[in-house]
């Protein structure tokens, strides 16, 4: 395979620009195409808070960074890439016309990717000439900081493209889960979205307001998350009996049941006011960029402490930061 010196990433929102900030502090050059009339200054913002938490995120040489450029049309931006990267709104119709532009001009052995937070990418690649070359990797937002990316094939993608991606994107201080078997939503959105939907509910019923909702994650089950899955860390909530007595003692409470399961509020437009409007006072007048520094600040803080712990995404960040240091010394 070849190796990844410039990568096209189409679709220049919170995830492309996240994208291409991990890349090109990883030295590889990016070729942007996005057709909003503001996208360049939203992307340059990601950039400059990026830049910010790489500084706080590693103790390794940064070196130089990779070139960005932008281009009029996705099949501009596209040429000459080893690699590009979809991250256009979720929609398909949208994405399999960004493929079939970019098929076009793109290198017979260009590798595609789509950030699809959960479409499945049999549906997205239907359509290709080249449908082999096409799998998801969808990442986490922000790109730049956590570590984790779900790589997912379609029943047409070749398999090479995992095996290629499992070293690419560990290459560049990420996480590659495979996902083996394809199912919408892949793991983590499944997981995440069973959440979400709980808190929609409670919030809807009255029972809770976003901020005690949060309140309910952030200062319990949050803290444990950051360094175990919902299996390990009920596994040790079992005591001596591990998850079998857990699933002694709260399986029977899975049937009672304590959620809501799949249905979904109705999302009149005075249910998405009262959400956004409690969202917003949550945010306690911190406009969106300030708040994601407090994040970063903490994301970073977080995984520095999983390092000295050797643990979880501590580890990853180990793992690259040896390799950043190697690289420093081969200059
Ligand atoms: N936001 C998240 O937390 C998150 C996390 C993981 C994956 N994703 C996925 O990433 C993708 C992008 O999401 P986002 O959050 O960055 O959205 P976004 O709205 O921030 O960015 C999408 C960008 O695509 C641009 N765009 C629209 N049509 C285009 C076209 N034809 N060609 C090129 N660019 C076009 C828009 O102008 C916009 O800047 C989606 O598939 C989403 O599911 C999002």
């Amino acid at each position: 395979m070849n190796s990844i010196e410039t990568v096209a990433i189409i679709g220049g929102g919170v995830i492309g620009g996240g994208w291409a900030a991990r890349l090109i502090e990883n030295h590889i050059d990016v070729r942007v195409f996005d057709p909003a009339p503001d996208a360049k200054d939203k992307f340059d913002a990601v950039l400059a808070n990026a830049d910010r938490a790489y500084a706080g995120l590693t103790d390794a040489p940064r070196g130089s960074k990779g070139s960005v450029t932008w281009h009029d049309t996705a099949a501009q931006a596209a040429q000459g890439a080893q690699l590009i990267i979809e991250s256009v709104p979720e929609r398909p119709d949208i994405k399999r016309a960004v493929y079939a532009e970019i098929e076009t001009t793109a290198a017979d052995d260009a590798i595609i990717t789509s950030s699809t937070s959960g479409i499945m990418p049999s549906d997205l690649q239907a359509e290709m000439t080249h449908p082999e070359r096409l799998m998801v990797a969808h990442p986490f937002n922000p790109v730049y900081l956590l570590p984790l990316v779900e790589l997912v094939a379609g029943t047409q993608t070749d398999n090479k493209y995992i095996e290629w991606g499992k070293t690419f994107f560990a290459d560049i201080g990420m996480h590659p889960l495979h996902c083996r078997v394809e199912i919408a939503g892949f793991l983590s959105d499944r997981l995440q979205e069973a959440l979400w939907r709980e808190a929609l509910w409670l919030l809807h019923d009255k029972v809770a307001t976003a901020d005690e909702i949060d309140a309910a994650i952030a200062y319990g089950p949050g803290l444990r998350w950051a360094q175990m899955g919902t299996m390990q860390t009920f596994h040790l909530a079992g005591g001596e009996g591990g998850m079998r007595a857990m699933l002694a003692m709260f399986g029977p409470c899975l049937e009672w049941p304590w959620t809501k399961l799949m249905d979904v509020p109705e999302l009149t437009d005075d249910f998405v006011n009262e959400v956004g409007d409690q969202c917003e006072k949550q945010a306690a007048g911190l406009n969106p960029r300030e708040l994601e520094r407090i994040r970063d600040d903490n994301l970073i803080a977080i995984q520095r402490a999983l390092k000295g712990n050797d643990w979880g995404a501590g580890k990853t960040l180990a793992r690259y930061e040896a390799k950043m240091g190697r690289a420093a010394n081969d200059d």
